[in-house]
């Protein structure tokens, strides 16, 4: 035996000693049942297989009736307990750096960048996320962000030629692009340079959402490739920032206001930037996708929502006022209803990544330290049992006094997790409602609408209309 083969040969004994030992430690445990599927692979490619949006897909339905709520598989290559409890979501959100830590998969760190948000745990978790919230506060939204979503909402909406197909994803896209490119680096919509960055993002996105492979001609590696594109662009921002001395004007844009404000480096700032524009705006623009498809198929949701904004839009123009107010948006009560209900069914984020960092006992089960958890927060909105016909759009069971149905808002409140929780919560969670609410209005104000073709929202697992959703548009003035 050579010394090569010799050492191969340690490998692979303490390997197996190491499996054996493993094996023996969970035989002692009360694991969920579940199948682990094929060697590495396990079951994760099943669990991703494409399904409806608004269903929790076949491969959950089948291990939901087969093994219960909680189960344990083995998903993207590690041993997993999957979750479509709302106890344990919940437990698993609130126990955030005590028994459970944010895990997304490497490839994802290696493409939004080690110091992204969706990856970082700890203290510099916690920092980058108080500069995050400052930029997306209340009062920001109030005095600034308010403004601004208004004005994109125009821009975008505007520009709809009567009688004509638009695709409305491409469309709601556009409107959160524009609104953070421009919240954070301060880039006009329609500009050269915009339209620029807005090309190189969509390369990356879809490497963000492919198989990360990082072979020639994979949308992963041409999503590396645009990574580098869109860095060098925010590094340029930053260098004419330094130069400018960081003037009064920067401190409405995160980027001036980081650089002026934080310790950040140089690279932590860049995947800041760069993993605010991702979170900031592909999420908020799909669930405004969603909320146009849902309303054109419930003709009685969208009637009550014009009345609603016919009275706000009246009162406004007794008072000699053109711009919504905070006011205003706070007496969109039945638009806040929409939105709840769109969210809760299209599920726009529908699992979220961890891992448990401590040996875990939950109902009588046992979550070993080191396995991958992941809460599904979807199948928790779309279980029978807390909400009633969950397959159903209706907007009216958010309704305090609600009167249809046997739903009890505040039961329903308490099982709906759209924007996540615990101290990982959404940072961008009332601004991404406020965009919706805003769209909603001058929508509703303006245009009637219906699909120009047949499509629908398809999990792939991250939410797309494969067609763009084309629908056409005629407009009013109500
Ligand atoms: C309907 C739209 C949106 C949905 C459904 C959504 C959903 C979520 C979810 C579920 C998480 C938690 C991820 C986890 O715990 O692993 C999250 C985190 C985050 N979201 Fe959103 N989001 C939306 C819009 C936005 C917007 C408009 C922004 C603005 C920039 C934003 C910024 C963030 C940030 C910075 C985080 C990381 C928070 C942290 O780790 O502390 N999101 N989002």
């Amino acid at each position: 035996m050579s010394d090569l083969e010799f050492v191969l040969f340690l490998l692979s004994l303490a390997l197996i000693i190491h499996n054996l030992y493993r094996r023996k430690q969970n035989y002692s445990l009360n694991l969920p049942p579940g199948n682990m599927g094929w060697p590495f692979l396990g079951e994760t490619i099943a669990y991703l297989r494409p399904y409806t949006a608004t269903t929790i897909g076949k491969f959950m339905e089948e291990h939901i009736s087969r093994y219960g709520k909680i189960y344990k598989s083995h998903l993207f290559g590690e041993p997993t307990i999957v979750s479509a409890d709302a106890g344990l979501n919940r437990f698993i959100l609130q126990n955030e750096g005590k028994l459970f830590e944010c895990s997304y998969p490497r490839s994802i760190g290696g493409i939004l960048g080690k110091w992204s948000m969706l990856v970082l745990v700890g203290d510099m978790h916690r920092d980058m996320r108080t500069i995050s919230l400052n930029f997306l506060s209340n009062a920001r939204l109030r005095t600034h962000l308010l403004k601004e979503v208004e004005k994109h909402t125009l821009v975008v909406l505007d520009s709809w030629i009567e009688n004509s197909i638009i695709f409305a994803q491409d469309e709601a896209k556009k409107f959160t692009f524009n609104l953070m490119a421009e919240h954070i680096m301060s880039l006009k919509p329609g500009k050269p340079e915009t339209e620029q960055l807005k090309k190189e993002y969509i390369t990356f996105m879809k490497g963000v959402v492919s198989a990360p492979l990082n072979l020639p001609g994979t949308a992963y590696r041409k999503a590396l490739k645009s990574r580098s594109i869109i860095l060098k662009f925010i590094e340029q921002k930053m260098e004419e920032r330094v130069k400018k001395k960081t003037e009064d004007n920067d401190q409405n844009e995160l980027l001036g206001w980081v650089l002026k404000n934080s310790n950040l480096s140089k690279e932590q700032v860049l995947d800041l930037v760069l993993s605010l524009l991702f979170a900031g705006h592909e999420t908020s623009s799909v669930a405004i996708a969603l909320c146009i498809y849902f309303l054109q198929g419930c003709p009685t949701a969208v009637r009550q929502l014009e009345e609603e904004h016919i009275e706000i839009s009246k009162a406004k123009r007794e008072f000699g006022e053109t711009e919504l107010s905070w006011d205003d948006y706070k007496k969109m009560e039945f638009t806040q209803c929409v939105i709840s209900e769109t969210l809760r069914l299209g599920n726009v984020v529908r699992f979220l990544h961890r891992k448990a960092i401590k040996n875990v006992r939950y109902k009588g089960y046992d979550i070993p330290c080191g396995w991958k958890v992941l809460p599904v927060i979807a199948a928790v909105h779309l279980d029978p049992s807390l909400f009633d016909q969950p397959w159903h759009f209706n907007p009216w069971r958010w309704l305090q006094n609600n009167t249809r149905g046997s739903q009890n808002a505040t039961t329903a409140s308490n099982n709906f997790m759209p924007f996540g929780g615990g101290p990982r919560l959404c940072a961008g969670t009332e601004l991404a409602k406020l965009e919706m609410a805003v769209f909603i209005h001058y929508l509703v104000l303006n245009f009637r609408w219906e699909l120009a073709d047949t499509d629908e929202a398809l999990a792939f697992p991250f939410v797309d209309f494969p067609k763009g959703l084309p629908i056409r548009v005629q407009r009013h003035a109500l």
